[in-house]
């Protein structure tokens, strides 16, 4: 099992998904949290529930620099360390395609999901660099792999964030501070209604409804949980990780291993329809192909 004793993480986004499933993990394995995120209700929540010697709620909107810095400052004064830095905070960013593209939403977009990164990497350095490293995690997601997952501009944005990881990897290598991104795909959280500005009860629905009915999304044959996402980040964080860094990590329960027809046997795939042919008549042709040649 991951062991984090002893270490101090901020994650952002802490107050729900992915964020929310960290803390809970961080914590039981050990480690001092300082939770970052806008939603200050559910961020105070955590310091009630976990004690605030083991979780500290700092707001913080990530794409301001002044509260990263702040939120970086306030939890070196309440835990004396930094060994991790998870950004994870994001939404689902501007949906628009191409040809309607609302350019504040691109800069918006950018701004939370990959300025932020940088931003927050940067302002934490000097912090991991004081107990000789630490690790970087960033989320990226499946969606910086190919088109359909989410709109173009989160996917770009993603997509960057898995280059910075690489990158800033090899600049960061000299101060032992490791940096890795895991692209998670479909996980049943409120980002979905979050990005559709629906309310938060009704996002929370859907999110339920995605953990209900997701399962057959992906080969793994159930949905995406941010405990799955989670438990990635608590092993790229702890020393188990040590030889790792620069590297990205799909967590999707397989739904980029190939198109459906290549995991789903009741699928027949673009090959089959373009050729009019059912599953059962495509089986009896071979069956018969093979038939022939052994007599
Ligand atoms: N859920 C998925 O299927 C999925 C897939 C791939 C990647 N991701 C990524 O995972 C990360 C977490 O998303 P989630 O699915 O847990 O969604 P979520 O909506 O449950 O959680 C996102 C958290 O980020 C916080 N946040 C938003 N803007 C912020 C800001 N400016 N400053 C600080 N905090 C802010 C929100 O308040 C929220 O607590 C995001 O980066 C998202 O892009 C999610």
């Amino acid at each position: 099992m991951t062991d984090l004793n002893g270490k101090t993480a901020m994650i952002t986004g802490a107050a729900s998904g992915i964020g929310l499933a960290s803390v809970e993990l961080f914590v039981e394995r050990g480690a001092s949290v300082i939770a970052a995120d806008v939603q200050d209700e559910a961020g105070k929540a955590l310091e009630t529930r976990f004690g605030s010697d083991r979780v500290r709620f700092v707001h913080c909107d990530v794409t301001q620099d002044a509260d990263l810095q702040n939120a970086l400052a306030k939890g070196h004064e309440a835990f004396g360390r930094l060994d991790i830095l998870f950004n994870n905070a994001g939404s689902g960013g501007t949906p628009t395609r191409l040809e309607e593209l609302d350019l504040d939403g691109y800069d918006q977009t950018m701004a939370l999901l990959l300025r932020s990164v940088f931003a927050a990497t940067k302002f934490a350095i000097p912090y991991l660099k004081e107990n000789g490293g630490g690790s970087v995690i960033n989320t990226s997601s499946i969606s910086a792999v190919c088109a359909g997952y989410a709109p173009i501009t989160y996917s770009v944005a993603k997509k960057g964030v898995a280059h910075f990881s690489r990158l800033a990897a090899a600049e960061l290598a000299g101060d032992k501070i490791r940096v890795n991104a895991i692209l998670p795909g479909f996980i049943a959280t409120s980002i979905f209604g979050n990005s559709l500005g629906v309310s938060k009860e009704v996002s929370l629905q859907m999110s339920e409804m995605i953990a209900q009915n997701g399962g057959t999304m992906q080969p793994a044959g159930r949905v995406g949980h941010g405990r799955d996402i989670a438990e990635m980040a608590a092993f790229l964080a702890s020393d188990a990780a040590s030889f790792i860094t620069g590297s990205e990590f799909t967590v999707d329960g397989g739904m980029t291993v190939g198109p459906r027809h290549s995991w789903d046997t009741s699928d027949p795939g673009p090959l089959l329809n373009a050729l009019g042919l059912t599953i059962e008549q495509a089986e009896a042709m071979r069956d018969a192909m093979l038939a022939a040649k052994t007599t």
